[in-house]
């Protein structure tokens, strides 16, 4: 952020409709742009295409006239609903008083979560024996959403949306958060770290694809190794474990200075 810019991280008012409907605008501008570029929807099948189709035209597959992708009313009534879900938490960021982003995400269960994210039963039971495996064996947080206005991305508001998120659940009885992205999403990076920045103190990737920064440019690669297993419903997915005892064990654990003056 420039210095004249001004950023403040407010929480979601769901009485606010006017509120609720700029943040539904918002919500398709983002999935509108990279890497998504869902723009329209096919009526029949309801699958996205991309900037080169408009509203009403036929859908390239199979004729039926495209629709929007996020239909205004439609998407409020699917934000509306996360929003309502059990110990949501929902926040918006503001750029000099302009809607420029938006992360929220809600309480859930190891079973309820594998049945409504994954559609093959496959998916489904090793997803759930996954988190049995790291110890989350009845309720966590889903960081469901994040989205930052295209024309702001890249200036690290994604990165403050998701550490206030994280902030929430620090101070909430909430133990695990999982968070579930691709590995060629920045969100990758705000959560994983490079191998020279690190990453967000408390997160194991669990699930998938592993990326790094390449040493000499810097630009971002997927490296030829995985963790657990990959996706086989999207081998790009990657699933990153929160755990607070892990986070609260990190803060503990001594500064460099704190050592050298205890004689180390
Ligand atoms: C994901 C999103 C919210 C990030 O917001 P943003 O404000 O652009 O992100 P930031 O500027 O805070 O951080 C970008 C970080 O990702 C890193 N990054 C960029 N490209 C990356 C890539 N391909 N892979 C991994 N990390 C990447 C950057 O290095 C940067 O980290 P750094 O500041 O430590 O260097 C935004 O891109 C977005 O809205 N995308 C569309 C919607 C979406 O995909 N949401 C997430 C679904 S899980
Ligand atoms: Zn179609």
């Amino acid at each position: 952020m420039k210095n004249k810019e001004i950023l403040q991280i407010n929480q979601i008012d769901p009485g606010n409709s006017g509120q609720i409907g700029q943040l539904a605008d918002l919500y398709a501008d983002v999935f509108a742009g990279p890497p998504w570029n869902e723009v329209t929807k096919c009526a029949d099948t309801g699958s996205f295409y991309g900037s080169d189709t408009t509203v009403g035209s036929p859908c390239p597959d199979c004729q039926t006239p495209l629709l929007e992708a996020y239909p205004r009313e439609e998407t409020i009534r699917y934000i509306l609903g996360e929003l309502g879900k059990s110990n949501p938490i929902g926040l918006l960021a503001f750029v000099n008083n302009e809607l420029a982003g938006f992360s929220w995400g809600y309480q859930t269960d190891v079973n309820s979560l594998a049945m409504s994210k994954w559609k093959t039963p496959k998916m489904q039971e090793a997803v759930k024996s996954l988190l049995v495996d790291y110890g989350v064996t009845d309720k966590l947080f889903y960081g469901s959403e994040t989205g930052v206005d295209p024309k702001f991305q890249g200036k690290g508001l994604g990165k403050k949306l998701v550490t206030a998120r994280l902030n929430r659940i620090i101070s909430s009885n909430e133990r695990y958060a999982l968070v579930r992205t691709n590995v060629n999403s920045p969100m990758y990076g705000i959560i994983n770290g490079s191998w020279i920045k690190g990453g967000m103190d408390g997160f194991t990737q669990i699930l998938g694809p592993v990326a790094d920064t390449k040493f000499w440019t810097g630009e971002w690669q997927q490296k030829n190794t995985y963790i657990n297993m990959l996706d086989s419903e999207n081998p790009e997915r990657v699933l990153f474990l929160f755990d607070k005892k892990r986070y609260e064990n990190i803060q503990k654990q001594p500064t460099p200075g704190q050592l050298m003056s205890a004689g180390w």
